[in-house]
């Protein structure tokens, strides 16, 4: 039954209003902190704080490092919104479900989006603990069939059809190198493509090279969803991944991925990265 696959209108109206009826906030932005980023929905002030299980209709995180709960607060100014932990596809969701939030968001009144995530380093250039500005990705689940769009399209979220060249904003990437540029991390700021991989288990060195040919600077298992549930219903996208290790690309080496490797990164260099997302929402006119 195609009634079943997908997010319905009506679901997500609903929780938006049980949100808005809760909370005196009417947020613009919204901000997806990625494994250890949390850091950045404790910057809000006059918080009003939703854990997921309290969230009608809301999935809940599952994931050791990933607390759950959607803050809403003010952070220099601007009303904004942020998901304290996420939803993946290893969870067991579909990939319409970890995107849900974002049209949340929309209906909210978000028209703009700051997506962080941990992801490891495949541009053999890149370093721990590095900040790469996303311009492109390749949603690799997206492309055997897992597009969080699928099922049947309502028009009051977007297109059947939505093209996603110019998902990650142009305008606003130049913002962050400007923003980077002022609060001086140009020296590990990084820029490039973000690949999504279904996960849980990291890749093999096989899987990582194919990935480089590819073109692919990091690796990830999430973002792309938002993304592109964001795309199609008109909100603006910053994606920023923090390199919190350098994948493994031959067979000799004794290095492997760990998630506590990976949470324990991302904790000790989130600094940078939180205080890089501060200044964009300074310089960020349009709020
Ligand atoms: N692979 C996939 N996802 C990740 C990695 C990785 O090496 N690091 C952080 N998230």
């Amino acid at each position: 039954d195609l009634e079943e696959i997908g997010c319905k209108y009506e679901q997500v109206a609903e929780i938006s209003e049980f949100l808005l009826s809760r909370t005196k906030h009417r947020p613009h932005l919204g901000i997806i902190c990625g494994s250890g980023l949390g850091g950045l929905a404790d910057k809000l002030e006059e918080k009003d704080v939703f854990p997921y299980e309290i969230i009608p209709h809301f999935p809940v995180t599952t994931v050791i490092g990933h607390s759950g709960c959607l803050v809403f607060g003010t952070i220099k100014g601007v009303a904004a919104v942020c998901m304290k932990g996420r939803f993946h596809p290893y969870e067991g969701y579909p990939a319409w479900k970890c995107a849900m939030p974002v049209r949340v968001m929309k209906l909210m009144g978000v028209d703009t989006l700051i997506v962080t995530n941990a992801a490891g380093g495949i541009n053999p250039q890149f370093k721990v603990g590095d900040i790469m500005i996303i311009r492109d990705h390749i949603n690799f689940p997206g492309l055997g069939g897992s597009n969080p769009l699928i099922g049947r399209n309502d028009e009051r979220w977007g297109r059947r059809f939505p093209p996603l060249n110019k998902a990650y904003d142009p305008n606003l990437i130049k913002l962050v190198e400007r923003c980077a540029s002022e609060i001086n991390i140009t020296s590990i700021m990084r820029q490039g493509v973000y690949v999504m991989v279904g996960g849980p288990s990291y890749e093999t060195a096989a899987e990582i090279r194919a990935l480089h040919i590819l073109g692919a600077d990091a690796v990830g298992m999430s973002t792309v969803n938002e993304v592109i549930f964001a795309h199609h219903c008109n909100i603006k996208v910053i994606g920023l991944s923090l390199i919190t290790n350098k994948c493994v690309m031959n067979w000799d080496s004794n290095e492997e991925a760990n998630h506590e490797e990976v949470i324990s990164i991302a904790k000790k260099r989130a600094n940078d990265l939180e205080t890089l997302v501060l200044k964009i929402i300074e310089n960020y006119t349009h709020f």
